[in-house]
């Protein structure tokens, strides 16, 4: 069983846990939160008993073995840096950075550090569709281009009409 600690509070890591558990190989063991009290709200459902709003004192402290980070693009670079020198094994959402220069440092921070390993969690190439657009790919001998075209309402999109606080992220 691999301890699993988390980074971020949202829909995302809800359905991350659902699947963690799942699979029965992943134990809730700490959560880490911008204030404790989410932490706790969060992770006690989970099962999960120790809770940070502190990012140093999640790595120092918490007991886990893998650290799962779904917070905002733009945080990921040093949360993720701190989890590579703490030597954890790193599910990091995508995007997992948001430029090739932090992505050469952190490819020279894991080859200080041999122990860590880090994957970034882009489950689409994992999925039907993806695959069979390889596939269709494969059968034609010159592509010049393409368009994907792709529309969703946003479940969040009815907080942004209600005027809810904190405007959601996602539309910033
Ligand atoms: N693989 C997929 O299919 C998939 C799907 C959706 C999203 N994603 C990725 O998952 C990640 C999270 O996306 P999301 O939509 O869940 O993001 P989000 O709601 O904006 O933020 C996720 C969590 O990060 C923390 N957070 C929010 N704002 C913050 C800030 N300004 N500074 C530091 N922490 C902050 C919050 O947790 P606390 O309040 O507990 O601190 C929040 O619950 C992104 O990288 C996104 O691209 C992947």
């Amino acid at each position: 069983m691999l301890k699993l600690g988390i980074i971020g509070t949202n829909i995302i890591t809800d359905q991350m846990l659902d699947a963690a558990k799942t699979s029965g190989h992943y134990e809730l063991t700490a959560v880490y939160s911008r204030t404790e009290e989410r932490a706790k709200e969060f992770g006690e459902p989970y099962g999960a008993t120790q809770f940070f709003d502190n990012l140093e004192r999640f790595f120092d402290e918490g007991d886990f073995d893998v650290v799962y980070i779904a917070s905002p693009n733009s945080t990921h670079y040093l949360q993720v840096r701190l989890a590579i020198e703490n030597d954890k094994f790193i599910i990091l959402e995508k995007p997992a950075l948001v430029n090739p220069e932090e992505f050469s440092q952190i490819e020279s921070l894991l080859q200080a550090h041999p122990k860590a390993r880090l994957v970034e969690a882009a489950r689409h190439i994992h999925t039907g569709l993806f695959h069979e657009g390889q596939k269709q790919l494969a059968k034609m001998d010159h592509v010049q281009g393409a368009n994907f075209t792709v529309r969703k309402y946003s479940s969040r999109y009815d907080k942004v009409l209600a005027g809810e606080k904190p405007y959601p992220n996602i539309f910033t």
